[in-house]
């Protein structure tokens, strides 16, 4: 069965993986791209979102989002990690298509609620426009059908941080607008680094990626040059962790991945801000944060193999069609 997915995002060069990966595999109806800042800031990537639309045909709408978080200083786009332009500065030219005029979470509310359980809402960027949706709206709680999120890390593997040794990026830049999303009552999955670091992109299977995938492939090889030059000089490997497409991958097949129950906290300051923390056991306290909150699912294991192959082969038979 087809999942209808809005998928918000601060494309940055996994966003775009996600984003083709999305749009390439038959399970998956792309309905909308809403932005955020993130990688890159607002403007650009909203830009870089009508760009993919633009260039590769989507049906999709595109809205903007929030150009910052709820309460925290601004951390500043991830140009070290994705480029100035959020796309490893590869040339691009400005896409002539527009957003749509709604707010990306306005946009999300009104989609929600025309299509009353069957919008799954995937982040794959900071929380900070599910926050404002829901709480703008809390009815669409009980109207989502799934909120999937790359974000987040857990300790299972040891995966404890990636911009801080106990934050992860999509978290630390709005971890307010994570403690609202993942404590509300709505069924969350976290894909977080205790998976996303568990999958690897190999210089060698995006070589193939280039090679069997026609136009995506070509354009995902060429935006991933500057990511993994970062991924070499900051951890000295050849290739790239599988963050957002391993969102989109949970969709299509949530069997690829193991889950564990309960509820999830996020610290809001100080030097752990951004850490997720879930409780998994039944234990009682006195003082207790957790207590009363909805139990979500958190990622803690993945079929790595498995999960490169569905993303090659979604894209391998896009490309053929094309
Ligand atoms: O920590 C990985 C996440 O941070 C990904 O979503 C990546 O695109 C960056 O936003
Ligand atoms: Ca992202």
């Amino acid at each position: 069965m087809t999942t209808k997915i809005i998928l918000d995002t601060d494309p940055g060069i996994d966003d775009a993986m996600a984003i083709l990966f999305a749009e390439a595999n038959p399970d998956v109806e792309l309905v909308a791209l809403t932005t955020v800042y993130g990688n890159a800031e607002i403007n650009t990537s909203t830009r870089n979102a009508l760009y993919l639309k633009q260039r590769f045909n989507f049906a999709c709408d595109v809205a903007k989002g929030a150009s910052g978080p709820l309460v925290r200083d601004p951390v500043g786009a991830s140009v070290v990690v994705h480029g100035e332009n959020g796309f490893g500065d590869v040339p691009l030219e400005e896409p002539s298509i527009e957003a749509d005029p709604r707010s990306a979470h306005q946009y999300i509310i009104d989609t929600v609620k025309a299509s009353p359980g069957e919008i799954t809402l995937v982040a794959v960027g900071p929380l900070t426009n599910l926050a404002l949706a829901i709480e703008h709206a809390p009815e669409i709680a009980s109207l989502v059908k799934e909120v999937v999120i790359m974000g987040g890390a857990f300790g299972t593997h040891e995966h404890t941080g990636n911009v801080t040794p106990f934050a992860e990026a999509n978290i630390h830049d709005d971890p307010h607008a994570a403690d609202i999303v993942l404590t509300a009552n709505w069924p969350v999955t976290v894909v977080g680094l205790d998976v996303t670091h568990e999958a690897f992109f190999s210089s060698q299977y995006l070589d193939t990626v280039r090679d069997t995938c026609g136009d995506i492939g070509q354009f995902m090889w060429d935006i991933s040059r500057f990511y993994l030059a970062f991924y070499k000089e900051r951890m000295g490997v050849e290739g790239c962790f599988v963050h957002d497409p391993s969102a989109i991958a949970y969709v299509i097949n949530p069997a690829l991945f193991e889950v564990r129950k309960g509820p999830i906290r996020v610290v809001c300051d100080g030097p752990a801000e951004g850490m997720t923390l879930q409780k998994y056991r039944e234990t009682k306290h006195k003082t207790d944060e957790w207590k009363d909150k909805p139990a979500q699912n958190v990622a803690i294991a993945v079929n790595d193999r498995a999960l490169l192959d569905l993303f090659l082969d979604s894209m391998t038979h896009y490309a053929s069609e094309q």
